[in-house]
């Protein structure tokens, strides 16, 4: 690694090219999620969901490369095998099933959740432990695109739980009158 006279230690420099390296392997096998369901979609919601995981595999493919330039930035060299997205990414596959409509955006929901809540540990460990303010506010960046692109998704199956009369089925109205919404 070339000497960086940034004010990190190489030790501080290393762990935060870590975290960064996990959240671009995160972020590889969401994309690559992403893009299988944008092609296997069919049903009603086709046209909304297949444009929606069009923008959402943009957005992610401009993250990654963000996210790997930074580790470059930082002297390092970001993972670029499908091998070594494998190995440190948090994200579960499905290879050979096809789920239903309402199971990919669910699958695709608790990937964003996971990576979420992934983001939220590093921006911790960036600002206390490898005194990074840069990564951690280059990260806060990232959590809140995948809070939007999680509640996006999600607002796809609560519609889901919509009875004729208009109300949810799974929300108790006791609750919903008490609440002003
Ligand atoms: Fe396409």
């Amino acid at each position: 690694m070339p000497k960086l006279n940034i004010g990190l230690t190489e030790e501080q420099l290393q762990g935060v090219i870590n975290l960064l390296n996990a959240d671009v392997s995160d972020m590889y096998l969401l994309l690559i999620k992403t893009k299988k369901f944008h092609w296997d979609v069919v049903g009603p919601q086709f046209r909304s969901l297949h444009q929606l995981w069009e923008e959402h595999y943009e957005a992610l493919t401009e993250n990654i490369d963000a996210t790997a330039e930074r580790v470059r930035m930082l002297g390092g060299y970001p993972v670029g095998t499908a091998e070594g997205f494998l190995k440190l990414s948090s994200i579960e596959e499905h290879a050979g099933d096809l789920p239903n409509t309402t199971e990919m955006v669910q699958r695709l929901v608790n990937d964003h959740e996971q990576i979420i809540r992934n983001l939220r540990e590093h921006i911790d460990q960036c600002a206390e432990e490898f005194h990074d303010a840069g990564t951690a506010d280059f990260l806060t960046g990232l959590m809140e695109q995948h809070e939007q692109m999680a509640w996006m998704l999600r607002s796809f199956i609560e519609g889901e739980a919509l009875e004729s009369n208009g109300r949810r089925s799974n929300v108790s109205q006791k609750s919903v009158a008490a609440s002003v919404m």
